[in-house]
C-alpha cells in the first residue's frame, strides 16, 4: 500500500483518490504516525502532504524520527507534496521560507535545462513545461542536502526536487487536483513506476475492509441505528451494515415532512424490497412542520431540523435498547466533502454551511459514530454501489439534502408550501428522464421562492409564487457549474409546472456557479 501522511491539507483525500483510481491500495495516516503502525503494512511508497503550517513555526507538525529511520533502513521511496516537500528540506538542511508573493493558482513549471545529466522520475513522459495548481506562502530557499532542482515557476526557482539515490521527491504543487492536468501522470509515475505498488485494488475490497472492520468494531452482540434517506450515501452504508450485521442493525427512514413527492413510500419499498433491507419509517412530519413555524433563517432552519432529527434518533434508540437490550453505534453515510465543508479542519477551510449530518451528538446519547463513506467521494460512492449490486435508479439518485425541502421553501415553511415545492420538484424530475439527461445532471431541484409576480391565465391576473429551477454539474460538490439546459426541455418544464402546480406562475432557471454561490439555496 501507499502511506499518506496527512498535514492537514484540504487536498489529503484528494491525494488518496487518485491513488485509488490507478487501482492501488492505499491509507491516510496522521503526519505523527509511528513507525511501529507504519510497519504492520506493507508499505510500497509514502507520500506527505500538503498542511496549512509553516515547518519552521513552534509546534508545527513534523514526521517522526522513528518513520525516517524505516524510509532509510528499508529505501521506501517518499514523495512530499507542498508542506511535505517543504518538510523534507527542514529535515535534510534546506532552507524555506516566506516566498515574497504568496502564489496560488494556475503556474508554468519549466524544466528547461534542469535535467541535463538525470531525468526527472516523477515527471518522466511530460512535456518540459506544464501547468500546475499552486497554493503555498513558503517556498524553498536553499536545496536539502543530496538533491537536485528539476523544476522551476516565475515566482519559485525550486519547485520540484528529486534524490535518486534516497529515492525522495519533492513539488511545491499540488498534482492531486483536477487543475493540475499532468498531475496523474506525475502521481502514476511515483506510485507505479518508482514504487511498483501493486494495482490490484478494486471497489470491493474498500467493501469487504469496512465489513470486517465493523464486525471487529461492533463486536457479536453490539446494535447498530442508521438514518436512511433513501439517496445513495445512506443506502450503501445501509447495505453494506446490512451485510456486516444484518438484523443486528437497524434502519430508520425519518420522514420530516420535507421529502421529495411521495418519498418515504418508494424510498421503503426499494430498500425492502429490493436491498433486503428491514426499514423502519418514523413519520415525524408534524414534529419537524410545527418546529419550522415561524422560522426563516437558513442556519436556523438547518438547526432545528438537525436538533428534532437527534430527538427523533433518541426516541428510535431507546425503543432498540427496550427491544435488544443495547444500541451502541450510529450509521452515517457522511462522505468527504461534507465532512470539510463543515469542519474548520485544522485551519484552511472555512466553515460554510453546517450540514446537519456532520458533527456533534449529543454526548448523553452515547453513541459512536461508524462512518463508512467518510473519505469518499460522490462518484467513488456511486462505483461502490454498482460494485455491491444495488439498483442503478438508487446509484444515479441526484443527491438530496438532508435538511430536504425545507431548505428549498424560502422563507417560511409550511406545510402547504412544501406541497406546492413537492409538485414543482417532481415535474423536473420526470422530464429530465423523459428528455434522457437527468444522468448528465449532478443535482436539479426547484426552489420555491418568498416572492410572488403577477400573471394572467385565460383572462384573469394571477398573483402567485415563483419558482427557480436550479440543475449543476460537478464530479465533488466542491465546485459546481449551471447544466447548459436545452431551451425546449426548458419550455416544456416551465409549462408543466405554470400549468399543473396551482400556486406557481412564472419560472426561473439558475445559472450561477458555486462558487461563489452554493448549490442550496439556503
Ligand atoms: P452546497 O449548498 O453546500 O451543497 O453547495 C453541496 C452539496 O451538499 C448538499 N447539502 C447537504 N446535504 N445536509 C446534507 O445531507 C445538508 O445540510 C446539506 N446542505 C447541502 C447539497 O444538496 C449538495 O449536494
Amino acid at each position: 500500500q501507499i502511506a499518506i501522511l496527512d498535514f492537514g491539507s484540504q487536498y489529503s483525500h484528494l491525494i488518496a483518490r487518485r491513488v485509488r483510481e490507478m487501482n492501488v491500495y492505499c491509507e491516510l495516516y496522521s503526519c505523527k504516525v509511528s513507525r511501529s503502525e507504519l510497519e504492520a503494512h506493507s508499505i510500497t511508497g509514502i507520500i506527505l502532504s500538503g498542511g496549512p503550517n509553516s515547518v519552521y513555526d513552534e509546534g508545527s507538525p513534523h514526521v517522526d524520527a522513528g518513520v525516517w529511520d524505516l524510509v532509510k533502513e528499508r529505501s521506501i521511496p517518499l514523495f512530499g507534496i507542498c508542506y511535505g516537500m517543504q518538510e523534507l528540506a527542514h529535515v535534510f538542511g534546506g532552507r524555506v521560507a516566506p516566498g515574497q508573493e504568496r502564489e496560488y493558482g494556475k503556474a508554468t513549471v519549466s524544466q528547461k535545462g534542469l535535467n541535463n545529466d538525470e531525468e526527472c522520475a516523477i515527471f518522466k513522459g511530460l512535456p518540459e513545461e506544464f501547468i500546475m495548481w499552486m497554493s503555498h506562502g513558503d517556498k524553498l530557499h536553499e536545496i536539502p542536502t543530496g538533491f537536485k532542482k528539476m523544476g522551476s515557476t516565475k515566482n519559485a526557482d525550486m519547485v520540484a526536487i528529486q534524490n535518486l539515490e534516497t529515492k525522495m521527491w519533492g513539488v511545491q504543487f499540488h498534482p492531486e487536483v483536477t487543475h493540475s492536468p499532468e498531475g496523474p501522470n506525475i502521481l502514476k509515475n511515483f506510485v507505479v513506476g518508482i514504487c511498483n505498488s501493486p494495482q490490484n485494488w478494486v471497489m470491493t475490497d474498500y467493501a469487504n475492509e469496512f465489513i470486517e472492520q465493523v464486525r471487529e468494531t461492533v463486536g457479536p452482540d453490539g446494535h447498530v441505528i442508521g438514518a436512511v434517506s433513501g439517496g445513495v450515501d445512506s443506502t450503501v452504508a445501509a447495505v453494506l451494515m446490512n451485510k456486516a450485521i444484518g438484523h443486528r442493525f437497524h434502519a430508520v427512514l425519518v420522514d420530516n415532512g420535507c421529502l421529495r413527492k411521495d418519498e418515504a413510500t418508494k424510498v421503503l419499498k426499494r430498500l425492502r424490497e429490493d436491498c433486503g433491507i428491514d426499514l423502519h419509517c418514523h413519520d415525524a412530519a408534524d414534529l419537524f412542520l410545527g418546529k419550522l413555524k415561524g422560522i426563516t433563517e437558513p442556519e436556523q432552519k438547518r438547526k432545528i431540523i438537525g436538533g428534532t432529527f437527534i430527538e427523533v434518533f433518541q426516541i428510535e434508540a431507546d425503543k432498540i435498547i427496550k427491544d435488544a437490550g443495547r444500541c451502541d453505534f450510529l450509521l452515517q453515510g457522511t462522505l468527504y466533502p461534507d465532512v470539510i465543508e463543515s469542519i474548520s479542519y485544522k485551519g484552511p477551510s472555512a466553515c460554510i454551511k453546517t450540514h446537519h449530518n456532520v458533527g456533534g451528538l449529543p454526548a448523553s446519547m452515547k453513541l459512536k459514530l461508524i462512518e463508512p463513506l467518510r473519505e469518499l467521494f460522490k462518484d467513488e460512492v456511486r462505483s461502490l454501489g454498482m460494485a455491491l449490486g444495488i439498483d442503478e435508479p438508487s446509484v444515479w439518485r441526484h443527491p438530496f439534502p438532508g435538511p430536504g425541502l425545507a431548505i428549498r421553501v424560502l422563507g417560511e415553511v409550511t406545510d402547504e408550501r412544501v406541497k406546492i415545492l413537492q409538485e414543482a420538484d417532481d415535474i423536473l424530475i420526470q422530464e429530465l428522464w423523459n428528455f434522457n439527461v437527468y444522468r448528465d445532471i449532478a443535482q436539479a431541484f426547484a426552489v420555491l421562492l418568498p416572492v410572488k409576480s403577477v400573471g394572467v391565465m385565460g383572462d384573469g391576473r394571477t398573483y402567485e409564487n415563483v419558482c427557480s429551477i436550479r440543475c449543476v454539474t460537478t464530479t465533488d460538490f466542491m465546485t459546481a457549474e449551471f447544466y447548459r439546459m436545452p431551451y425546449d426541455l426548458m419550455e416544456t418544464i416551465s409549462n408543466r409546472i405554470i400549468n399543473e402546480v396551482r400556486g406557481i406562475n412564472r419560472v426561473c432557471y439558475d445559472i450561477s456557479s458555486k462558487p461563489p454561490a452554493t448549490v442550496e439555496w439556503e
